[in-house]
């Protein structure tokens, strides 16, 4: 017997980071964060769990992948498979829409694409806060990616409610724009840099203190759509983030001399131009610029002049994770 499911899910983009973990096997950060879900970044992922499979086989892109990868997919939906006493294997198929060049392929949508897919297949009625909690499972930023527009991430108190709850959709001028300085894959890890930073940075207590209250008043400028006073808060929050790296042992940093021209260039648009607009970063030198989905052109047009035009790549907020029909899949 045959069981598919088929979801999509967007990436998303942290105003307030995740960074560090107080629980690695569950998951469980050392802080609450909050993130815009991104329009133009998604994985679609179908599972056909099959009685005639005799191991788990995962494809992304159509390519078949290591054995690594396979292992890290069958853990995951053994979170599922287990307390189901479901013993069938599961053919994988995913496809993560990222434009050309940009190098962002994101565990975000993938765990959360994936998390998705299962519970359909496995005919699970989940709230999407209660699968959020296995999605989290897959890489913490995913957590995030089961909701549109911006979204908490709480981090609760243990694996059942450590969740992400819907913050607001988002559908007031909000817009990002993504400078690709440096598409490759980066040589250290979120997973491993955040590990580092908890145990050895004596600014992270400070982070986690000061996040609780960046988070606080985020929520407070979303709530009145305050929109310069959002794009203060992630700032801050986000070099906060970063000045813990530089602070750890050893010192490592993500920064590349682009992403420093990037970030004058958007100060030089808010401060000279006068056109509101906000930059994070995350495990990566690549800069997310914030700025209102109605400035998104000239933004992008003055980003122009120092970057080739496909390292640029303009989001509207997106939308929550959803289960495709076996139609808009074959499309
Ligand atoms: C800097 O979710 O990739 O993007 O939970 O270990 O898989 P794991 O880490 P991951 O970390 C994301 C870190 C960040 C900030 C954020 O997205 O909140």
């Amino acid at each position: 017997m045959k069981t598919t499911g088929i979801a999509r899910a967007h990436t998303n983009i942290a105003l307030i980071k995740y960074w560090g973990k107080k629980d690695k096997a569950l998951f469980l950060p050392m802080n609450s964060s909050l993130s815009l879900t991104l329009e133009a970044f998604y994985t679609d992922t179908k599972i056909t769990l099959d009685k005639t499979l005799e191991k788990d086989e995962f494809y992304l892109n159509n390519v078949l992948q290591q054995e690594a990868e396979i292992q890290k997919i069958s853990k995951f939906l053994d979170l599922f498979r287990i307390p189901a006493k479901e013993t069938r294997f599961a053919r994988i198929e995913s496809y993560n829409f990222v434009p050309t060049a940009a190098g962002l392929a994101s565990s975000a949508s993938a765990f959360a694409a994936l998390a998705g897919a299962m519970h359909q297949a496995m005919g699970w009625d989940l709230s999407r806060s209660e699968l959020s909690t296995y999605a989290r499972r897959g890489s913490g930023s995913s957590t995030r990616s089961l909701f549109g527009g911006f979204v908490e991430w709480n981090q609760g108190t243990n694996s059942e409610d450590s969740m992400a709850i819907p913050i607001d959709d988002a559908s007031w001028d909000i817009g990002m724009l993504i400078v690709v300085v440096n598409g490759a894959a980066k040589k250290i890890s979120s997973r491993v840099g955040m590990e580092q930073t908890v145990a050895t940075s004596p600014f992270y207590p400070a982070w986690v203190e000061s996040a609780k209250t960046d988070l606080e008043e985020i929520k407070i400028a979303i709530q009145e759509k305050n929109f310069t006073r959002m794009g203060e808060i992630a700032e801050f929050n986000g070099m906060k983030m970063h000045a813990t790296m530089l602070a750890s042992q050893p010192p490592f940093c993500y920064f590349e001399p682009d992403s420093l021209i990037a970030q004058q260039q958007v100060v030089y648009l808010r401060e000279v131009l006068g056109i509101p607009a906000y930059y994070t970063m995350d495990a990566g030198p690549n800069i997310k610029v914030l700025c209102k989905a109605s400035d998104l052109d000239k933004v992008r047009d003055h980003f122009e002049q120092y970057f080739a035009s496909e390292k640029l790549i303009t989001s509207h907020p997106g939308e929550a994770m959803r289960t495709l029909t076996e139609e808009e899949w074959q499309e």
